[in-house]
Parts: C-alpha cells; sequence; structure tokens
C-alpha cells in the first residue's frame, strides 16, 4: 500500500483514529524475544515509527526505564506527548527516521522497528529512504547495539537491503506468529509475522 509510506496519511488517520492501535505484534508477542537476546532493562531503547502503539507503556510495565519514541507524524506525536506527560521514562520527539540528526553517534543500545521500514519502503523514492533510514540506524546504534525490526514481510524482501557490510551488523531471523483476531479462516501461505535482528559487534548464527 503506497499510502503508508506518505506521513500525510498517517496525519490523517491518527487525526481520525481516537484508539491506540499497534501493527503487526503487541508487547506479549515479542517479548519473548528481548529476554533471549538479554536486553537489560536499563538499556537505552528507541522506538522507530512509534505510531499510537502501546509497546513502549507495556515495555516499561515489564521494567525497561528508559524508551525514546519517534516519528514523522506531528499528529502522532502530539497525541503520544499529552498522553504520556506524566511518565518520565517515555519521550516522544517529532523525527524522521531517515534524518536523525538530533541524536549523537552511538547514543542507543537497541533500536525497535515494528512495521515503520515497511512503511518506509512503500514511499516515494523508497530505496534511497531505506538507505538514509538504515545508515542513520546504523550510526545511532551503539558498536555492540541490537536493530530489532518487526515485519510483515519474508527474508527475500528484506535481507537485501539489511545486509551490507558498512552497516557493521550481522543478521539473524526468528518468526512469531501472527494474531489471528477476527480472521475466521487463517491464511494457509504466511501467518507469520518476520523478526530480523541485527546485531552490532558480534557475529551470530542463524536459528
Ligand atoms: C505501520 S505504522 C506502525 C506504528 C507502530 N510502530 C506500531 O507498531 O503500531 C508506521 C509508522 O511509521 C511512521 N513513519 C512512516 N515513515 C516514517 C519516517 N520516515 N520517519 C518516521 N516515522 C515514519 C508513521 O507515521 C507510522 O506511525
Amino acid at each position: 500500500m503506497a499510502v503508508y509510506g506518505n506521513i500525510s496519511y498517517w496525519n490523517e488517520r491518527y487525526s481520525k483514529e481516537e484508539e491506540q492501535f499497534d501493527w503487526h505484534q503487541k508487547w506479549c508477542g515479542i517479548k519473548h524475544i528481548f529476554s533471549e537476546l538479554n536486553i537489560r532493562n536499563d538499556a537505552k531503547i528507541l522506538n522507530i515509527g512509534c505510531g499510537t502503539s502501546k509497546l513502549s507503556e507495556e515495555m516499561l510495565e515489564n521494567g525497561f526505564t528508559s524508551i525514546t519514541n519517534i516519528d514523522a507524524s506531528s499528529v502522532c506525536i502530539q497525541k503520544m506527548q499529552e498522553l504520556y506527560k506524566d511518565q518520565q521514562n517515555l519521550k516522544y520527539m517529532l523525527m524522521n527516521v531517515c534524518d536523525m540528526k538530533q541524536f549523537k553517534n552511538a547514543e542507543f543500545d537497541v533500536i525497535i522497528d515494528k512495521a515503520c521500514l515497511d512503511s518506509v519502503l512503500c514511499s516515494e523514492d523508497s530505496l534511497k529512504n531505506v538507505e538514509e533510514m538504515l545508515s542513520e540506524v546504523a550510526r545511532v546504534l551503539k558498536s555492540d547495539g541490537t536493530f530489532i525490526i518487526i515485519s510483515h514481510a519474508q527474508p527475500n524482501y528484506r535481507l537485501g537491503y539489511l545486509q551490507k557490510e558498512e552497516y557493521k551488523w550481522s543478521v539473524t531471523i526468528k518468526t512469531v506468529k501472527r494474531p489471528m483476531l477476527g480472521v475466521v479462516a487463517p491464511p494457509v501461505d504466511d501467518c507469520l509475522h518476520y523478526v530480523y535482528i541485527c546485531k552490532k559487534g558480534s557475529v551470530i548464527t542463524e536459528q
């Protein structure tokens, strides 16, 4: 859907949508991966293309202590800043993931992308945007940091973008079941979400 790469689409959508909404997976569907990766509670975390997801709130409830959230939709960020104004450990900033110059090099231990790369890939000039996005992610990620992407797309549609030497990470893939809410007959071909784990600083073996 080409609209997902268009920020005016998101602004309009967030202006109409009252409830918070989580794309792909909720925290309960992916938290085992954070445990398996031994992500520390005091990790400095960046959630890119956060939308109105409850992910960061639920991560805080699970003990994480520092989560910065960015999104390019001003409507989204205004809503989230208001909603979480009393929550010191959650920060919401208006920012394009392709240009994160407000952040220093190597600022974050963990970067989470839940359906943001999927959206950027729908944008006009998507190849340029994805390259800029991934270079920026690699820049602001610490030298031993982890970039975790939750995507609807199978590896042959994502690895070509992610597996580049310049990013200095190695990529492993896990899958999680798609929630089947409201679906009477599950699709036979692909009822999975793909989790791409890009780990800097060490080579991990495929699982
Ligand atoms: C499919 S939604 C996912 C929202 C949330 N992460 C979730 O899992 O529910 C994609 C989000 O990415 C944001 N987005 C799209 N392009 C972006 C960009 N270039 N920079 C920052 N955010 C972007 C949109 O505004 C939207 O909130």
